[in-house]
């Protein structure tokens, strides 16, 4: 018996962009191909695609997303921002589950550049924005998020020092539709906010465990190490090379160096 009460959650979303329609599924390859192959069809923006279970769940640089069927939250929102506001969209979801944790959990998280949520030092979420463009602009966005809700990774994964969940870090389960409708409704208002143009920069870098730290950035086969001082306007991550020579690092794996 399933704790997600889709008319429930439809209900507490009614109206809205972002969760305005919602659709539901037991089994699917991954919530990012399905909720593609809705935008090709032409849903409306805001649809949000959820599943139980995932069989190719996927994170960035093509890596395997795994989560427990039953347990944690996967889902995907069809989106149609302008090119300018596809940046804002990977920052909206981080920030939207940060809040989420604080507000059902009591959760204080961080955002590690550009798309993990952490607690304690571990990651309990994950961000991933794939978009598809035409000739002018972007056609579409499909953003996915994952959050580890009811999973016990120290028994299924053995991988407890990178991963959590919020179950992990609190010892209470939790009702995943109360996460969801707390986590739509955020992501639906930042969601807004990017498209009437307002920023969400100073959010963002409140929430970034990345800045003030040594971090060694890898992108492709390049490596580049440095302090992060701060981040631009796009929330694009400002990097002190060790020679003091500044560098703005748009995309890429980050990881802190102690
Ligand atoms: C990452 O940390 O690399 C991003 C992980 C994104 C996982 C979510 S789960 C729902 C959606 N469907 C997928 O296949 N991936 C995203």
């Amino acid at each position: 018996m399933t704790d997600l009460d889709i008319e429930r959650i439809r209900d507490g979303l009614k109206g809205r962009t972002v969760g305005g329609n919602v659709v539901y599924f037991g089994t699917l390859d991954s919530t990012m191909d399905e909720a593609r192959r809705l935008a090709e069809q032409g849903v409306t923006e805001g649809t949000v695609v959820i599943a139980e279970e995932q069989t190719r769940g996927r994170g960035r640089f093509d890596r395997r997303w795994i989560s427990d069927p039953g347990q944690d939250l996967m889902l995907s929102v069809v989106l149609r921002p302008d090119g300018s506001q596809l940046p804002y969209v990977n920052m909206a979801a981080a920030l939207s589950v940060c809040s989420t944790l604080s507000q059902v959990a009591g959760m204080d998280a961080t955002i590690k550049w550009p798309n993990d949520v952490k607690i304690c030092g571990s990651k309990v979420s994950g961000i991933l924005v794939e978009c598809t463009v035409n000739s002018r602009d972007i056609d579409y966005a499909v953003l996915g998020i994952g959050l580890n809700v009811n999973s016990n990774l120290e028994v299924t994964k053995g991988i407890s020092s990178i991963a959590t969940s919020m179950y992990n870090e609190t010892s209470r389960t939790f009702n995943r539709t109360d996460v969801l409708i707390d986590l739509l409704r955020g992501l639906n208002q930042r969601y807004l906010n990017i498209r009437s143009g307002l920023s969400l920069v100073d959010e963002w870098a409140s929430r970034l465990e990345t800045l003030g730290k040594t971090i060694r950035v890898r992108w492709q086969d390049k490596m580049q190490d440095g302090v992060a001082t701060g981040v631009d306007d796009q929330g694009n991550l400002l990097v002190r090379r060790p020679d003091g020579v500044m560098t703005t690092v748009v995309a890429g794996e980050v990881t802190l160096q102690h």
